[in-house]
């Protein structure tokens, strides 16, 4: 059955984030300042087990998503996380099965494990080339050469195409924008800049750090000209462009400065199983509890159709008509990035 919400957008996408926990603190999703020592991150009995993951998933593929997508936090350090491939592969409905890291934790052999599961492609982040600023980026001291180390691991296991993300944040990393298009041109790799969002509730977001999209595309077309390229797909969350030249495609993700809310077909499952309908909702749907207490797939079905059916969200286009210049400023809370994985 194919659902629509109250601004008719169907279901096509999930997003499971399979753990709230990261080894990564960057500034602009796991600020050190809240997420310390003393955070209370997810007991580990509160997460979904792979089963209950797989049950759910197959209940929505049942209402139009055909695409799935595993965030976190991170989600390689979820342990065994193949085997979860393994079984979200077999949903014959779905057409496309992808990940995305940090990079972190993908070695060779997890990113051919991976890939023999049943996953598709992979998406990396990586915010800069140089090692300063990645580290103060990251603020774990990660180093630039394990991450690029993993995208090869990626590529090698057949991972493709890989998308790297590059979050841009004024001040921080607008400076690695040509070195990072230059380094990925001609790879086959697409490249892909996400302005700083305000997303969750302790990140500083501020208008004034949003690098707009169009600045890097101006940027990029100084040094090597680019063409837009039509969209993949409904609802595509990048912007395509090409170069001229042949060296191949970047992505820009304008959800500031043009939000794409119109045609937002995303579904977002916390690692406990709340079902988020925007980026910026503050309230979850709690599918853990049926399922916890031996719902019937028709109930779970159920839920699903009144939850989606009543879904009216369009937070980045309000918040471009008329929000203050500083997030969480007398605005209600929102749930964290790490928590259902961006
Ligand atoms: P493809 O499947 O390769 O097209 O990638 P994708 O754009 O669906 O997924 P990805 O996780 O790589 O998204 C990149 C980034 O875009 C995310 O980390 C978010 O920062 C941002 N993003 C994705 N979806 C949304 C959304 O629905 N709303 C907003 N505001 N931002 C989003
Ligand atoms: N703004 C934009 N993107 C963000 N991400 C996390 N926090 C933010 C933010 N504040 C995205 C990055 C990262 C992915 C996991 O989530 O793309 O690569
Ligand atoms: Fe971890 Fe990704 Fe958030 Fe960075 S952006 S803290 S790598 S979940
Ligand atoms: Fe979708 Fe919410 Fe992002 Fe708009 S802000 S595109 S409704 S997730």
């Amino acid at each position: 059955m194919r659902l629509v919400d109250s601004l008719e957008r169907p279901l096509r996408d999930l997003r499971i984030s399979v753990t709230d926990r990261c080894n990564f603190r960057c500034t602009y999703c796991m600020p050190k300042e809240i997420f310390g020592r003393d955070f209370a991150f997810l007991p580990r009995a509160a997460l979904l087990t792979f089963e209950e993951i797989t049950r759910l998933a197959r209940v929505f593929a049942a209402h139009g998503v055909h695409k799935i997508r595993l965030t976190g936090g991170e989600p390689l350090l979820r342990r065994d996380l193949e085997r979860l491939v393994a079984m979200l592969a077999e949903i014959e409905a779905l057409d496309d099965l992808t990940l995305t890291t940090n990079g972190s934790l993908l070695t060779p052999a997890k990113a051919h494990a991976l890939k023999a599961a049943g996953l598709n492609r992979i998406t990396i982040s990586l915010d800069s080339l140089d090692d300063a600023v990645f580290m103060a980026m990251n603020d774990v001291d990660f180093p630039v050469a394990k991450v690029l180390a993993a995208i090869d691991a990626a590529a090698d296991a057949g991972l493709s195409p890989i998308k790297i993300d590059m979050v841009v944040k004024r001040g921080a990393n607008e400076q690695s924008i040509l070195h990072m298009a230059q380094h990925f041109r001609g790879t086959g790799h697409i490249l892909r800049f996400i302005e700083f969002m305000d997303v969750g509730n302790t990140n500083g977001w501020r208008m004034e750090d949003v690098v707009p999209a169009a600045e890097i595309v101006r940027t990029i077309d100084a040094a090597w000209p680019i063409e837009p390229v039509e969209p993949n797909y409904y609802g595509e969350v990048a912007e395509r462009w090409r170069y001229v030249d042949g060296a191949g495609e970047i992505g820009v993700i304008a959800s500031v400065t043009q939000p794409f809310c119109g045609t937002c077909t995303r579904a977002r499952l916390s690692a406990e199983g709340e079902l988020y309908t925007c980026l910026f909702s503050g309230v979850g749907h709690d599918f853990r509890a049926l399922l916890r207490r031996g719902a019937a797939d028709e109930e779970i079905s159920a839920f699903l159709e009144r939850t989606w059916g009543r879904r009216a969200d369009r937070y980045s286009e309000i918040r471009t008509a008329s929000t203050p210049d500083r997030a969480g400023s007398a605005v209600r809370r929102k749930v964290e990035m790490s928590h259902i994985g961006g």
